[in-house]
């Protein structure tokens, strides 16, 4: 059993996806663990994406990320990390395959509605760094 970290971006919560990806998750037979809306702080968000601090779109994924509300779900299954990567689609929702939420519901890579975590080791720091007060 996994448990994975999932991220409705800004452009999520404000087209109101909430419902539609989270129906998405649990159809597919994955518990939801942990769930809340919040403003993230910028902190929080450099830390997430610090794998890319050196990358050009550092600062503009950290931006977005803070310009509004966004929902973080802790997500568990058998092989959740990789079911729930499959189910996202890929990062940029123009290669991404239709049934999934990007190649579904997303055009544009630098609002691509989700994140999730790319493997358990990742997920593991992520779910410490988004619940640390535990999960379900
Ligand atoms: O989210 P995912 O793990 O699929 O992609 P990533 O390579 O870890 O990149 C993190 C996020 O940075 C992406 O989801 C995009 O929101 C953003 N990004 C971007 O805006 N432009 C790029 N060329 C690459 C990523
Ligand atoms: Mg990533």
């Amino acid at each position: 059993m996994e448990t994975t970290l999932v991220l409705i971006k800004p452009g999520g919560v404000q087209r109101n996806l909430i419902g539609e990806i989270t129906r998405r998750i649990e159809a597919r037979n994955l518990k939801v663990v942990g769930l809340k809306l919040l403003n993230a702080p910028r902190a929080t968000v450099e830390a997430h994406y610090a794998e890319h601090k050196e990358r050009p779109f550092f600062n503009s994924v950290v931006d977005y990320l803070t310009s509004g509300p966004i929902v973080a779900i802790a997500v568990q299954g058998d092989n959740a990390v990789k079911a729930i990567r499959a189910m996202m689609g890929a990062t940029n929702p123009l290669e991404a395959t239709p049934g999934t939420v990007r190649g579904d519901l997303a055009l544009s890579i630098e609002d691509n509605l989700t994140h999730s975590s790319s493997d358990p080791e990742a997920a593991a720091a992520e779910l410490a760094l988004w619940f640390p007060e535990g999960t379900i």
